[in-house]
């Protein structure tokens, strides 16, 4: 190696490298930054040595502590589980009176329904419940099937038209397709159908619906309008509609009647999770 440059002024050795002149002195690094780094070092040798840190072919060097995140973990959630158990079992054996007069399991219950409920109904229903076409609003107190706890459990656990052996169970007549009324009947008793909540348009229509509705109807949907909870019948006679309350829509269902189909959660979901959804939802405002 060629003897080493030394800069005239500091007497300091250089690197060798110039530009344009001006010279690199090769100072060494400073004592604190290599304390920093040997204490580094060690820092990482005692650290492989206690915990797992190398990746070999099959495994890795597991350290003397024999620690692993992994089984921290499943700790915690066992933990968590057990504390949660105390509560479900107590829910699966109370009846919805007992949980309701017990502000801890009812909070436990509100919070479980509605965790279920955002990842089986919301798809359907709402994330908040409000429905859509078809779909009804779960936190109104309009009620197609009952608005009890029992009720809305009954639901729940057996669907609507859902193929299971105690489903609810009902159907509109097509009036239309089937050929029981013609059309210009239809658009009649569509009119008299929507003087019942005051939407009707035709007067004369609503006056020859009249009879049609007393005839073909009135079984399901009420005298008035008011709607049958045994047949899942809507109510006629109130501002909440499944399906529009515009003429087209109704001559549309009662041409072609609707089966809404709700699916059953009994052997899909436990039947703690069918309570607290229950208790959930009868909570939302709607409950009777
Ligand atoms: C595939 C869509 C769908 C899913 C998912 C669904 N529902 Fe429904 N649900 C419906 C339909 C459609 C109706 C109305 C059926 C009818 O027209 O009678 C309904 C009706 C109901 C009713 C009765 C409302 C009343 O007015 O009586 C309740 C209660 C209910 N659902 C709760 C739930 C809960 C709780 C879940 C989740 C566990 C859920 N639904 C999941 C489609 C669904
Ligand atoms: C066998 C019972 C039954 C009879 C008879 C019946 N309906 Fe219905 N109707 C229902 C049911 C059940 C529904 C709800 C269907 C669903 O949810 O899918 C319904 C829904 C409706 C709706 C939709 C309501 C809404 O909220 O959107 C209208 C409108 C309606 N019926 C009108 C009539 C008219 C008019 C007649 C007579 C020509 C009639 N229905 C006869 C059972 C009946």
């Amino acid at each position: 190696m060629a003897a080493t440059e030394r800069d005239e002024i500091s007497g300091q050795a250089t690197t060798g490298h110039e530009w344009d002149g001006i010279k690199e002195l090769d100072n060494p690094l400073p004592r604190w930054w290599l304390m920093i780094m040997y204490a580094c070092i060690v820092w990482s040798v005692v650290y492989w040595v206690l915990y797992p840190a190398w990746p070999l072919v099959s495994g890795y060097t597991k350290g003397v502590f024999g620690y692993s995140s992994r089984a921290e973990l499943a700790a915690d959630i066992a933990a968590a589980n057990d504390a949660r158990k105390i509560f479900a079992d107590r829910i699966a054996e109370a009846d919805m009176a007992t949980i309701q007069a017990d502000p801890k399991l009812m909070e436990f219950a509100l919070a479980g329904g509605k965790s279920a409920f955002g990842d089986n109904c919301a798809g359907c229903h709402g994330s908040a419940a409000q429905g859509g076409k078809g779909y009804p609003n779960l936190s109104d107190d309009d009620w197609l099937w009952g608005g009890s706890l029992e009720a809305i459990q009954a639901t729940i656990k057996y669907g609507i038209r859902s193929g299971h052996d105690e489903t609810r169970e009902s159907e509109m007549p097509a009036f239309g397709r089937d050929d029981l009324l013609e059309k210009e009947q239809i658009t009649q008793v569509a009119q008299y159908a929507l003087s019942l909540s005051g939407k009707a348009t035709d007067a004369v229509a609503v006056n020859r619906g009249a009879p049609i509705y007393a005839e073909q109807c009135v079984d399901c949907h009420g005298k008035k309008g008011e709607g049958n909870r045994e047949f899942g019948a809507p109510s006629l006679a109130d501002a909440i509609w499944l399906f529009g309350n515009d003429p087209k829509s109704v001559e549309a269902i009662v041409t072609n009647s609707r089966k809404g189909v709700m699916p059953h959660w009994q052997g899909r979901l436990p039947d703690t999770t069918i309570k607290q959804l229950a208790i959930f939802i009868h909570a939302l405002g709607g409950g009777e």
